[in-house]
């Protein structure tokens, strides 16, 4: 990312954190439509497109721009998940925006070719909890699976519990619809996606207990 777009932001942060504070005491309606706003607005930055409106975030086309590819003077002001006002759908959100910045190329549109990433998924009634390094293609499917050290996965078993970015997105969501006891999500503060999901759908239920963790994922 640019430092100018990291400048802005921040700057659309501080106004986001603005509008949460401001409103509170009125009106979470209000407040909820400003987030959204805001949250347009981060998106209309980071996904400035040329193409049609109707086309899927990632495959909105950006101007290209030369910048580091990955410096680590990004990192630190890419983290607007700790603003402690947002809600947990507003954090989602904009998670999940900056995931489809981060999968369409960033500031460096390119065409969406999928990503690979570490991937785990643990529960008390499977025993397929290692992590595994999933491969998702440009239909966003995982296409492939293999071990930490590389050796490709038959077992369907291993292969159907692996989940998609999107997916793990789409289970966090359903958590909250289905009233889980208990939902602890962390998201990585420069690509959006999530980290660490640790999901309790019935705390007084023993073996129900799931914990997703994601790290390490690249662009094809
Ligand atoms: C994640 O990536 C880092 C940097 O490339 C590497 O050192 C680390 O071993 C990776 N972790 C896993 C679990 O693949």
């Amino acid at each position: 990312m640019s430092i100018k777009g990291n400048a802005r932001e921040s700057i659309l942060l501080l106004l986001l954190l603005l509008v949460v504070f401001n409103t509170n005491a009125t009106s979470t309606t209000i407040a909820e439509d400003s987030i959204s706003g805001v949250v347009n607005e981060w998106k209309r930055h980071h996904l400035r497109s040329g193409d049609d409106a109707s086309h899927s975030d990632r495959q909105l086309k950006r101007p290209s721009k030369k910048h580091p590819a990955s410096s680590p003077s990004q990192s630190p002001t890419a983290s607007p998940t700790a603003a402690p006002t947002m809600s947990r759908e507003q954090e989602w959100e904009l998670n999940k925006a900056k995931w489809n910045c981060f999968i369409s190329g960033g500031s460096n549109a390119r065409p969406y070719n999928g990503y690979e990433m570490v991937f785990q998924k643990q529960s008390q009634v499977v025993d397929y909890g290692l992590p595994y390094r999933v491969t998702v293609n440009k239909d966003d499917k995982v296409f492939l699976v293999r071990q930490m050290d590389g050796t490709p996965v038959n077992d369907d078993g291993i292969i159907d519990w692996m989940r998609t970015v999107d997916e793990v997105f789409q289970v966090i969501a359903d958590s909250w619809t289905n009233n889980a006891d208990s939902v602890a999500v962390t998201y990585d503060a420069e690509k959006g996606h999530p980290t660490d999901c640790n999901i309790d759908q019935d705390s007084g239920a023993a073996d129900d207990e799931i914990i997703i963790k994601i790290l390490n994922a690249t662009l094809r």
